[in-house]
């Protein structure tokens, strides 16, 4: 009976310490959507389709507004989530936030995931495709280079690059139990563990590092 009602207790606290914080997430952001909207067409407005230079272009800047936050060595790896695959380049991650580049050189498709956190997708080079608003539909959302494909909190969507496509990846949210969608191909498919290790790796280091610095 006490173990009960200690566990109890403890539901009741935690719960409410997550309703508190969730509906408080605001707090812990250190980047807008606006902002990378307005830093990504400065971006390719500077350098076009030189999608390196757009990439070194969108990190140096946010490495002078945040300098603590921003992982400016460019660590990519391949990803595979929901389907698709890709490579990323992890620029920031912490509890609540990442960003990353995502994109590939040859196209993909695959499942958005089902996320605890809101997901902007900053198109900084070639067209991106999602089926959506669900099944049902029969056209396609259009996204081309400079827009911003949103995708809300909880919401799912088919996603396809017909050709060369990198974007600017901002998620803010509950960023941890992304980590599952995040790993579940390499584990249960591709097998692909030096990826998987090095991902891992990257992104603990990051959020990590930020938790240190007072950012979660
Ligand atoms: C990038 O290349 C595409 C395809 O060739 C072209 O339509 C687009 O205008 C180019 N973007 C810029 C900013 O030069």
């Amino acid at each position: 009976m006490r173990a009960l009602s200690i566990i109890g207790i403890a539901l009741g606290f935690f719960t409410a310490v997550y309703y508190f914080l969730d509906s408080h997430l605001d707090w812990f952001y250190i980047f807008s959507p606006a902002e990378l909207h307005e830093l990504s067409l400065k971006a390719i407005e500077a350098h076009g389709n030189d999608t390196a230079a757009v990439v070194k272009y969108i990190v140096e800047d946010l490495s002078a507004k945040q300098p603590l936050h921003v992982n400016l060595d460019e660590e990519w790896v391949f990803n595979n989530a929901g389907g698709a695959m890709g490579a990323m380049y992890i620029i920031h991650a912490s509890i609540t936030e990442y960003l990353i580049i995502f994109g590939t050189a040859i196209g993909t498709e695959g499942h958005s995931g089902r996320h605890t956190a809101d997901d902007y997708f900053h198109i900084i080079r070639g067209t991106q495709l999602a089926y959506a608003p669900g099944p049902g539909s029969f056209s396609p959302e259009i996204y081309p280079q400079g827009s911003v494909h949103h995708l809300k909190r909880g919401m799912v969507k088919q996603y396809k690059m017909e050709e060369a496509c990198f974007a600017l990846e901002y998620a803010r949210g509950w960023i941890p139990p992304m980590l599952f969608f995040g790993f579940a191909d390499g584990l249960s498919s591709t097998l692909d563990f030096p990826t998987l290790w090095r991902t891992a790796w990257v992104t603990a280091r990051e959020m990590g590092v930020n938790i240190f610095r007072g950012k979660f």
